[in-house]
Formats: structure tokens, C-alpha cells, sequence
């Protein structure tokens, strides 16, 4: 597998309007577990997320773009639960697959709507925290660009969009790793082809330019952009 530049044409089946939708609900539902072992979120809710939600106070809301399943909102919100934190948690994403496996989680303070970006930026719209997990490499090189602006509108605090970082290791990792949560998912074909689409960080960097956006790297094969509204 050659992984030197960013496969921009491979597709993942999940993106298929007309995929199998049992396969699809499945691997929604699944990716609760595979964003628990690899996406970094327990981090990044410690060293940004916590104490964004102390500053703003009980008031503060938060805004997940893209949720697909939901677990990464309700995930934080259970933390957020646990330190004490009261803020209004949102989730959005515009396949309407997605919404009926967000809304199954059930959890005390977390809504889910149909909507992209887009949508709540016409609206006016505006949270103290906008977040992402997964979505940057999904996007072409028109709607990244688009999805990162309209990001930074509807937060007046921080912005976080979290994805993988392509390497060899990671590939080879995930495709050994994914084998026991596989079976009646995507997870395999879509995660392989999600590490394809992903960035390096120096990649995302020029995508996404300062002063607004800074590149980090956080847990092994992860990358975090923080983006700055008033940057
Ligand atoms: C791989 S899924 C990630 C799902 C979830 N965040 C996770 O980590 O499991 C990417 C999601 O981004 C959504 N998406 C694409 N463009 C979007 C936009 N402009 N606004 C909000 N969501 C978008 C897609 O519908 C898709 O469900």
C-alpha cells in the first residue's frame, strides 16, 4: 500500500447512499468502541474540553458537527456529568441514518438533530465549543475548506476537529486490530480507506492556516485541529 500521498478518490462504503443499511446501522454502532480504543478523546476532554465547560460556566453549549452515531458527544457529556459540568449537548450530522443510532444512546443532556454545517451557520447558530471526530478526511478539497469556516462561525470559544494520521503503522495496526469488532461492519474496508483519505500533519496544516488553526498531534496516529474564532 502506498501511502505517500493522500488517496483524494477512494470512497467509503458507508458514503454510499444505497449500502446496506443493517451493515451501515452496525457499524455506527460499533465505532463506539473503536473511537474508546484509538480516537484520543479521554485526552483531549482533560486538556481542552474540561476546562473550556469550567470557564463558560453552567450555560455553556456544546455543538458535536458530524456525530454519526453519537458516541463521542455522549461520551463527553457523561464526563462532563461526572466532574460536575452542566453544559447543553448537540449532535448533528446530515445523513439521517446516522440519527436513529445517536438517539438510541439515550444520554441525560445530549440532543440529536439532522444537519450539516451549513445549516446551523444560516441559522445563526453559535456554541461555546464545536467539535469533530472523523469528518476531515471524509471531506473534499472544497467542502473541508467550507466545513473548517463554518466551524469557526458557530463557536464564540474553541473549535477541535479530530481525524487519524496516515502512516504505514497505523494501517498496519488497524488492519490487524479492527479483526475481532469486524465482522458484520464496514470497519474494515472504511477504516482501512478513511487512513487512505488521511492527512499528515503537515497536510492538514496547509489546509487548515494559522493564525485561525493550529496542527497538534495528540496520542499516536491522531491529529487535532484547534481552531480560534477570534484568532
Ligand atoms: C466517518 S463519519 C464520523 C462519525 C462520527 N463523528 C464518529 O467519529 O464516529 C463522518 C460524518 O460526517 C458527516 N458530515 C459530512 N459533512 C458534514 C457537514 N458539512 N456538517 C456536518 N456533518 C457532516 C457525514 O454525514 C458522516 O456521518
Amino acid at each position: 500500500m502506498n501511502l505517500r500521498e493522500r488517496d483524494r478518490e477512494v470512497r467509503e462504503l458507508m458514503d454510499d447512499p444505497a449500502c446496506d443499511p443493517h451493515l451501515l446501522a452496525a457499524t455506527l454502532q460499533r465505532f463506539d468502541t473503536v473511537n474508546r480504543l484509538i480516537s484520543g478523546w479521554g485526552r483531549v476532554y482533560r486538556t481542552e474540553v474540561r476546562p473550556l465547560l469550567r470557564r463558560a460556566g453552567r450555560s455553556a453549549r456544546v455543538l458535536d458537527l458530524g456525530c454519526g452515531g453519537g458516541d463521542v458527544i455522549a461520551r463527553l457529556a457523561r464526563w462532563a456529568h461526572a466532574d460536575g459540568l452542566h453544559a447543553e449537548w448537540l449532535g448533528v450530522d446530515p445523513d439521517p441514518r446516522a440519527l436513529p443510532v445517536a438517539r438510541r444512546r439515550n444520554t441525560p443532556g445530549v440532543s440529536f438533530r439532522q444537519a450539516d454545517s451549513a445549516t446551523l451557520r444560516a441559522e445563526g447558530e453559535r456554541f461555546d465549543l464545536v467539535l469533530s471526530n472523523h469528518v476531515l478526511h471524509h471531506l473534499d478539497d472544497t467542502d473541508l475548506p467550507a466545513f473548517a469556516a463554518d466551524s469557526l462561525a458557530l463557536s464564540r470559544g474553541m473549535v477541535l476537529h479530530a481525524d487519524i494520521e496516515r502512516s504505514h503503522l497505523a494501517y498496519a495496526l488497524y488492519a490487524v486490530g479492527i479483526t475481532p469488532l469486524a465482522p458484520g461492519t464496514f470497519l474494515r474496508t472504511d477504516g482501512l480507506r478513511s487512513i487512505r483519505r488521511s492527512f499528515r500533519a503537515g497536510e492538514l496544516a496547509a489546509v487548515l492556516p494559522g493564525p485561525a488553526w493550529a496542527v497538534r498531534r495528540g496520542v499516536p496516529f491522531r491529529l487535532l485541529a484547534v481552531g480560534h474564532p477570534d484568532a
